[in-house]
């Protein structure tokens, strides 16, 4: 998966950034174990959060599509009320030919 390829890759990175200011470590962790550990429960978490919007976009796309597939059909609702006018239309014409020729 594409996250989890990004997510290990911060990972390493940054682990390997802390490793070069091991006295940079936050005091609030009581190792570097502990404090590598939480990072990547946070990162963890971020990736679940990142897959989430990922379904969301991918939601909100799905009802882009269906809202312009709607939007064609009222399209083609007009186009079939200005149909029923011409026939109309026509239907009059035909009547007033009918007329003139009595
Ligand atoms: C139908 O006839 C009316 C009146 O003559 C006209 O205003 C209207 O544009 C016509 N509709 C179409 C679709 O031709």
């Amino acid at each position: 998966m594409r996250c989890t390829g990004a997510v290990l890759w911060m990972f390493l990175v940054l682990s390997a950034a802390g490793s070069t200011l091991e006295l940079g470590i936050e005091p609030r962790y009581a190792s570097k174990f502990q404090y590598d550990q939480q990072l990547l429960e946070k990162m963890i978490r971020k990736e679940v959060e990142m897959e989430k919007w990922e379904v969301i976009n991918e939601k909100l796309g799905l009802i882009t599509r269906v809202k312009e597939r709607v939007d064609q059909l009222m399209e083609s609702d007009k186009l079939e009320k200005r149909i029923s006018e011409v026939l109309g239309n026509i239907t009059r014409l035909q009547e007033q030919v009918n007329h003139l020729s009595e």
